[in-house]
C-alpha cells in the first residue's frame, strides 16, 4: 500500500491546524518569495492555497488522494498540480522560489537522496531564487524515543490508531484504519538528518544559507521539533 493512499483521504481530519498554515506562510512570506512558486510535496494543499493568494503556484505531490484533497479547497483555483515524485523535476521550468513544508523533505532516504534533490531545486531556480524547507531537528528522536501513541474515530465512523517511534536516525509513524470489514495499514519511515550536514550539502550544491531556526524562529536549535531553513542561489 502507497503511502498517503488510505491517509490522503483523512489527512486533513487528522492534522489540518489553521493557525499553523498562516505561520507557514508568515514565515515563507518574510523571506519575500518573487511571484512564481513551486511547492513540492504539497500535500492537501493548506499552505499551497494560501500562497495562491499572492504568487503564481505550481503544486506537486507524489500521492494522488492528497492532491485530489487540495484541488477541492476553494483557494486551489489557480494553481497547476501536478502529479509526481519531487526527486525528478526534469518535467518544469524554472522559478524565483520552491518550497517544501511540514515534514516532507524528511520523506528523502539518506544523504544521498538530499544531495541529489539539492542539485535538482537548484537547477530549477532562477538565479538568486529562494528554496525554503523544514526538517525533522535530531531532538524528535529523543522524543519518540519512547512510542507515541494516538487513537481516534473519524466522521464517517472509521477508527485510527497512529503509532510514532524512532530508532536509528529514523521517525516510523505506523497507521492502522479500522474500516468496517478490513484494517488497512500505512508505514511511514522518515529520516532525520543532521543540521551541519545538510548546511554543507546546500553549500556545495549551489545555496547561500539565508537561515536555519527553530519553529517558525520561535525556539532555539536545541530545543526545537523542526528546523526552517532558507538558502538563496548563487
Ligand atoms: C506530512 S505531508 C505534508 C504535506 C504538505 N506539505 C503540508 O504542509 O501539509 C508529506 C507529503 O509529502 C508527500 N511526499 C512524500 N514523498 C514524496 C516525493 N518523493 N515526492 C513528492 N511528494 C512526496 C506525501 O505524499 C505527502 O503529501
Amino acid at each position: 500500500m502507497a503511502i498517503y493512499e488510505t491517509l490522503g483521504r483523512y489527512y486533513d481530519a487528522l492534522v489540518k491546524d489553521e493557525e499553523a498554515s498562516q505561520s507557514w506562510v508568515d514565515w515563507i512570506e518574510s523571506f519575500n518569495p518573487g511571484s512564481d512558486f513551486f511547492e513540492l510535496a504539497c500535500g492537501s494543499g493548506e499552505i499551497t492555497e494560501r500562497l495562491a493568494a499572492n504568487h503564481t503556484v505550481t503544486a506537486l505531490d507524489l500521492s494522488q488522494n492528497m492532491i485530489d484533497a487540495a484541488k477541492a479547497k476553494e483557494g486551489a483555483r489557480d494553481i497547476v498540480f501536478v502529479q509526481g515524485d519531487m526527486r525528478d523535476l526534469h518535467a518544469f521550468g524554472q522559478y524565483d522560489a520552491i518550497g517544501c513544508f511540514c515534514d516532507s523533505f524528511n520523506y528523502l532516504d539518506g544523504m544521498d537522496e538530499v544531495k541529489a534533490f539539492f542539485a535538482e531545486v537548484r537547477s530549477h531556480l532562477k538565479e538568486g531564487g529562494l528554496f525554503l524547507f523544514d526538517s525533522h531537528s535530531l531532538c524528535r528522536l529523543d522524543e519518540f524515543e519512547d512510542d507515541y501513541t494516538e487513537a481516534g474515530t473519524f466522521d464517517d465512523g472509521t477508527q485510527v490508531q497512529w503509532i510514532i517511534s524512532a530508532e536509528e536516525g529514523k521517525i516510523y509513524q505506523d497507521f492502522a484504519f479500522y474500516f468496517d470489514e478490513r484494517t488497512v495499514e500505512e508505514h511511514h519511515v522518515q529520516t532525520v538528518f543532521d543540521p551541519e550536514q545538510l548546511i554543507e550539502a546546500l553549500g556545495k550544491a549551489g545555496f547561500e544559507l539565508l537561515s536555519i531556526s527553530g519553529d517558525f524562529g520561535e525556539a532555539p536549535l536545541d530545543d526545537c521539533e523542526k528546523y526552517f531553513i532558507a538558502a538563496r542561489a548563487v
